[in-house]
């Protein structure tokens, strides 16, 4: 049975450098077998600051169902975020908190990008919120430092190598939790909590 796992990236800024980060991400995701996989991308999604959630939406914008629909399908997800002031940006506070059920007991591989510290901080900020919606954070973790000289259009500046063999080993364990993951919803009939 196939596994979908889609990108969540976080924020909206004109000039970010992270989504060299998606992007990389992307392309390794797509490469694994039985994996389908896509970047949702928060400039071509209509959530705003919260003025209600999504089933309490009235006259929804087109893009509200589809999204919810995918997320709903999804066997989990890899977050990419960037840091700012020590946290994650609200846009992806936003995006999550206009859903619920879809993230239910599914796991988030969490990944961050900043300066010094590599986006810890959000990660950090990032488990506790993703156990607020139901979903499940995965132990490991991928930090990017300094990326906006580590990484460029196209991926990695240097040691593309290791940075591959990193994120395919993050991949292959979010995998595993994706596929246990799916089988016991599927076992229970896909109850909530
Ligand atoms: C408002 C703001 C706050 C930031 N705060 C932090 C921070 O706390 N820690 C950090 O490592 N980098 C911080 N940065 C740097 C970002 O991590 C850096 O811009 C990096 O390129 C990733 O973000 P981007 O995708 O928006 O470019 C901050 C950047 C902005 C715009």
């Amino acid at each position: 049975m196939g596994l979908y796992l889609p990108i969540l990236y976080g924020t909206v800024r004109t000039e970010r450098k992270s989504i060299r980060v998606a992007e990389f991400v992307l392309e390794r995701l797509s490469h694994r077998p039985d994996v389908e996989t896509r970047l949702f991308d928060p400039r071509d999604l209509p959530f705003g600051n919260l003025t209600h959630r999504e089933w309490e939406w009235k006259d929804a914008p087109g893009p509200v169902g589809a999204f919810v629909a995918e997320m709903a399908r999804a066997d989990g997800f890899v977050v990419v975020t960037p840091e700012y002031n020590r946290g994650y940006p609200g846009t992806l506070k936003n995006l999550f908190d206009h859903l619920y059920d879809e993230w239910g007991r599914k796991p988030f591989g969490l990944i961050g990008a900043g300066g010094m510290y590599g986006g810890v901080r959000a990660i950090e900020a990032l488990r506790v919120v993703v156990g607020g919606i139901g979903g499940i954070p995965i132990p490991s973790e991928i930090a990017v430092i300094q990326v906006g000289t580590n990484f460029a259009e196209g991926g990695p500046t240097s040691d593309r190598e290791g940075w591959e063999r990193r994120l395919d080993q993050f991949l292959g364990e979010l995998e595993w939790y994706a596929r246990a993951l799916q089988n016991a919803r599927r076992a229970d009939g896909g109850s909530t909590p």
